[in-house]
Order: C-alpha cells, then sequence, then structure tokens
C-alpha cells in the first residue's frame, strides 16, 4: 500500500467541489435492488467503500457500470441472496444490504459485521426490528440466516436508540413490504432523507425523513430511476479544516450549508469566518485558531461524530485548550495516539479528548487507524513543519475521492507514494 508525504507548513488556498456522500452512496446502492431495471446514481465518489458495494451488488448477480461518477445498476439478474464473510468484512457498512435484499427476496445470509474500529458495532437494533417485520433470524457458525417465511410486513417500530444503519435498513425493508412501517426514534441524519428522496423517485412512499417519525407505506414494486447523491459534509468539514491549521482559504462547491450548521458553527468560535451562498462555503481561517467550549458529539442535528477526529486535529494548533466528548461510539480515540507523534497535547479518558493547542506540530510518520482518524494525521501533517509519512491509508480510500490531488490543487505539497 503506497503512502501519503507531506510536506506541511504550506497556506492552502482554492477552491473544491466536494464529492458526494459515501454515507449516502451506499444506502442508496443497496436500495437499487428494490428497483425493476437499472437504476442511475450520479455524483457517486471514487472511494473504495463504493468498489466493495459494487462486488457486493456483482456477487448477488447485479451488472454495475461506472462512467467518471455515474453509476449504473441493472439488478434484473439477480440471482444470489448471500453475501459472502469476505465482502461483509470489508466495509462494516455492508450490513445495510440486509433489509434490501430481505426486501427483494425474503431472504438473506450475511455474517455478523462485528469488528472493532470505533469500539463494538453491534446490529441488535436492526435485527430486533427485522424481526419485527417478520423475518426469523437464526445464527450459525457466525452467520446470520434471515427469512420471512410469508413476506415483509409493516410494522411499529421503537428504535433504542436513533440509529443510522438500523433506521436505513428498516426503510429498504418496508418499502416493498405489506402495510405501514412506522419507525419512532428514528434517526434524522441527511443520508437518511437522500435514501428516502431515491426510494420515492422510484414509487415508494415514505414520509417523514428529516424527523424522528417515519412512515412507510409497502408498494407493490419500485421501477427504475436516477438520483444524485448530497454532497458529503464530513468531507467538506476535513477541506475546511485543512485550510484552518494552514492559516489558509478555501471555496467549496457543491455543498450544502444547511447540513453542516453545527459543524459550522464549532469551525466559528474557533475563529474562523465562514460566508455561505446557496451551494457553496467561503471559508477564511483567522491568524491564530482559538480553542472552542466543550464539543460533544451527538445525533444529528448534533455535531457528528465522524468530524470529531477533523476538529480534535485542527484544536491542536489553537490558542487554548478545548474539551471534546465523544457520546455516540465507545472507543474513537485510537488516532489521537498517532497525532501525539505529530507533538500534539492531547489527553484521553473515556468519553473526553483535552486538547492542549500548541505553536507548532512536528513532521513525523503516522499511521492511520480508521477513516476519519486517518484524516485527522492528513490534517495534522499540513500543519506540521518538515515532511510527514503516512502510512495504513487504505482507511483514507475507503471515503476520500482523490484527497492528494484535491489538497494539491490548493497548494499542497503531497504525494503518493
Ligand atoms: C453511521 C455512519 C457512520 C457514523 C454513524 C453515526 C454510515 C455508512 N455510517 O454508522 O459514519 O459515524 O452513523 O453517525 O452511514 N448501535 C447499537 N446497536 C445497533 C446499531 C447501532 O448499539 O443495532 C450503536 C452503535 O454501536 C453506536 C451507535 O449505536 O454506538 C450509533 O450507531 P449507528 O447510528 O447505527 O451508526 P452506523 O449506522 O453504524
Amino acid at each position: 500500500m503506497p503512502e501519503i508525504k507531506i510536506k506541511g507548513g504550506k497556506r492552502l488556498s482554492g477552491e473544491l467541489c466536494i464529492q458526494g456522500a459515501k454515507n449516502s452512496v451506499l444506502p442508496v446502492l443497496a436500495g437499487t435492488l428494490l428497483c425493476d431495471g437499472e437504476c442511475i446514481v450520479h455524483n457517486c465518489p471514487e472511494i473504495s467503500d463504493v468498489d466493495i458495494s459494487l462486488k457486493i451488488l456483482n456477487f448477488l448477480g447485479c451488472g454495475c457500470k461506472r462512467e467518471g461518477n455515474t453509476v449504473r445498476v441493472d439488478t434484473s439478474g439477480m440471482n444470489n441472496d448471500e453475501i459472502p464473510d469476505s465482502l461483509m468484512r470489508e466495509m462494516r457498512s455492508s450490513v445495510v444490504f440486509l433489509g434490501a435484499i430481505l426486501g427483494r427476496t425474503g431472504k438473506a445470509v450475511i455474517s455478523n459485521p462485528g469488528g472493532c474500529e470505533l469500539g463494538p458495532r453491534p446490529i441488535d437494533i436492526h435485527l430486533s426490528s427485522l424481526e419485527k417485520m417478520g423475518v426469523s433470524i437464526k445464527e450459525e457458525h457466525g452467520l446470520l440466516y434471515c427469512t420471512a417465511e410469508n413476506g415483509l410486513k409493516g410494522a411499529d417500530i421503537y428504535l433504542s436508540f436513533p440509529s443510522v444503519g438500523a433506521t436505513e435498513n428498516i426503510i429498504l425493508a418496508a418499502a416493498l413490504a405489506k402495510g405501514k412501517t412506522v419507525i419512532h426514534n428514528a434517526a434524522r441524519e441527511p443520508e437518511i432523507s437522500d435514501l428516502a428522496d431515491f426510494l420515492n423517485s422510484a414509487g415508494a412512499r415514505i414520509y417523514g425523513c428529516g424527523s424522528d417519525y417515519i412512515e412507510v407505506y409497502g408498494v407493490e414494486r419500485l421501477n427504475s430511476t436516477q438520483h444524485t447523491i448530497i454532497p458529503d459534509r464530513i468531507v467538506a468539514a476535513t477541506y475546511m479544516a485543512a485550510a484552518a491549521v494552514t492559516g489558509g482559504d478555501i471555496t467549496l462547491c457543491n455543498v450544502m450549508p444547511s447540513h453542516m450548521v453545527s459543524t459550522l458553527s464549532v469551525f466559528r468560535e474557533s475563529g474562523c469566518i465562514i460566508d455561505p451562498h446557496g451551494k457553496s462555503i467561503v471559508f477564511k481561517s483567522p491568524e491564530r485558531l482559538k480553542r472552542v467550549p466543550t464539543v460533544r458529539s451527538l445525533v444529528y442535528p448534533g455535531f457528528p461524530t465522524d468530524a470529531g477526529p477533523i476538529i480534535i486535529a485542527m484544536l491542536t494548533v489553537a490558542n487554548g485548550t478545548s474539551v471534546f466528548v465523544e457520546n455516540i461510539f465507545e472507543s474513537r480515540y485510537k488516532y489521537t495516539d498517532e497525532l501525539k507523534r505529530f507533538g500534539a497535547k492531547i489527553k484521553t479518558e473515556g468519553k473526553v479528548a483535552v486538547v492542549e493547542g500548541v505553536e507548532r506540530l512536528s513532521a513525523t510518520a503516522g499511521k492511520c487507524t480508521d477513516l476519519r482518524g486517518g484524516a485527522a494525521l492528513i490534517l495534522a501533517a499540513l500543519a506540521a513543519e518538515g515532511e510527514s509519512e503516512i502510512g495504513e491509508i487504505q482507511h483514507i480510500l475507503r471515503g476520500y475521492e482523490d484527497i492528494t490531488g484535491n489538497l494539491l490543487r490548493i497548494g499542497a505539497d503531497i504525494k503518493l507514494d
């Protein structure tokens, strides 16, 4: 696997267009399984998680074609309802295929995605919700055999936590189910509304996404359709932070400022000037970033857990001490050990990270531990004096399209080596 080499300390300035959202495109690609004929998905980022989703679709018998950022999926040849363990393991969010396969065929075999990248990631809420819809689930040798003997039926479901993936799985399973499904305490993330917009454009009847009360009226069939994926709000935050740690400025196009209210507020508190205009943001960093009052990750519209590593990396060079509280995942601070190699002063205990800003970071070799933690290392390297090397970048490639090319375009001294 190549490494990313960065000579830090260069001020970044320029304009970037933001890729489609990873967390939208994955459930939308799963959702194509529910549609008859060919679906066309635009603004589909070239990232490895999308490649894995396409591999899963291929394995299930679907035809997939990519032309630039447009992907065509023809599900008419689907002849399989099992996802092999090797593909399940490659991407934890592959679990979102479960609701879609069940919706299409009434049965599915997947393995437990498990894993510990951010601490335990159980799927109990997904499974108990699907059981309420008539699915019986047997676990044998690490495989989950899921069957809806009499077809999926609508249900009244209360989520004990507003899980993003569980909300998506239920919507996917409910779109073609018999009768009405209600989700109480549903997740409200914009990527869920994007999935519903895609399915509704194919003829589904899904109402209330963006609120915590979602209704899905099952329909007989879904048609082929076209859909454009919303911009990735976490990638947008990453490029703003890249400008911020180098004292630079950046104009982002293809962004949705309304999806980023909590994140923009933290950037503003650190002294950045942010000017949203329609689907673009003009961003300028202050001479020295300021400490910010305690930031807490929360479910949407709260501060996104995925932007935590990005903001923490930025605060390592702010003036003063800031506190971050991680409320969504149990163990999301592994990357902070790598940030410390750059000279960052961070102490973590349980959910809390205390970041004491320093004047300067210094270049070093770091290894990515996960996707957003990897992005945090890139930010540290951009801010640091000297040449840094970042390894294990396969984590970054899961979610960032051409990150080296983009940073190069706005003035970074960066190469993939
Ligand atoms: C999605 C996002 C991920 C983001 C996360 C929270 C995708 C592909 N990934 O992940 O980038 O960080 O939302 O915004 O969209 N939980 C359970 N049981 C379950 C399901 C979840 O206990 O059955 C717990 C999880 O362990 C975690 C919390 O709920 O602590 C949030 O998880 P969830 O909202 O489901 O996140 P994902 O859908 O996995």
